[in-house]
């Protein structure tokens, strides 16, 4: 790992300290993205997505400057995390009680920050810290950087999906056992994290 990087753990109350920093990452990372990725929808989800039970973020800063995050939620039993999915989905592929299932909703890393493995350990180290036994996300179809990195780190293509956002387009849908054990030599090891207390979608719930 690179030395000097931090990641940290934090929950709701602690984020909302940092909330503009998150705010000015996502819309650099995503400039000129297009309408979805606007301040404003982009302000919403967060301030919807904080209020989920259990919604927990890990940041990556390197002077103290956030240069990376990555965040989720676990799924409640009347989600509307599924809405838009495109069937068929194997049988109660869908169900949720708060407890099967970690939806990542963010991960980015500044421009000048990558193919560092950054995210890897920013995604190891939220999911690694979780109970929950399935975590899913969504990923643009050409969105390759993701793509590569999620398939690199174990996860599997379900189907797809398209929110019921405004300008939202349509995401592959990953899904990925939350505790695998990775081969010797695939595993990008993350510094070690304060303790503390999952574009790619809105939760509409
Ligand atoms: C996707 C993203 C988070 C990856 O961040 P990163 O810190 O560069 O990723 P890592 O260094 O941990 O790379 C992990 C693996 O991903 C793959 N990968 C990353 N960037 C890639 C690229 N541009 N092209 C192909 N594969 C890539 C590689 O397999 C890489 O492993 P390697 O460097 O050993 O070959 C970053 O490109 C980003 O922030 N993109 C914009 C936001 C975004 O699209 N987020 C995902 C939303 S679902």
């Amino acid at each position: 790992m690179i030395e000097g990087l931090q990641l940290r753990h934090r929950n709701a109350d602690e984020a909302a300290g940092i909330l503009d920093e998150l705010v000015n990452l996502y819309l650099e990372v995503h400039a000129g993205g297009g309408e979805f990725y606007s301040e404003d929808r982009f302000r919403r989800q967060l301030s919807m997505h904080m209020q989920r039970v259990g919604w927990e973020l890990v940041t990556a800063t390197f002077d103290g400057v956030l240069i990376g995050y990555i965040y989720g939620f676990p799924l409640p039993p009347q989600t509307r995390w599924w809405d838009g999915i495109h069937q068929p989905v194997p049988p109660g592929f869908t169900d949720e009680d708060g407890t099967r299932t970690f939806a990542l909703s963010e991960l980015l890393v500044h421009s000048n920050w990558r193919r560092q493995g950054i995210a890897a350990a920013l995604h190891d180290d939220l999911i690694g810290a979780r109970t929950e036994p399935r975590v899913t996300l969504l990923v643009r179809t050409d969105n390759v950087a993701a793509q590569t990195a999620y398939r690199s780190w174990g996860w599997s293509r379900v189907t797809q999906l398209r929110p019921n956002w405004e300008a939202a387009p349509t995401f592959d849908v990953f899904v990925r056992s939350a505790h695998i054990v990775k081969p010797k030599g695939l595993h990008v090891g993350a510094a070690p994290s304060q303790p503390g207390p999952l574009p790619c979608q809105d939760d509409g719930s």
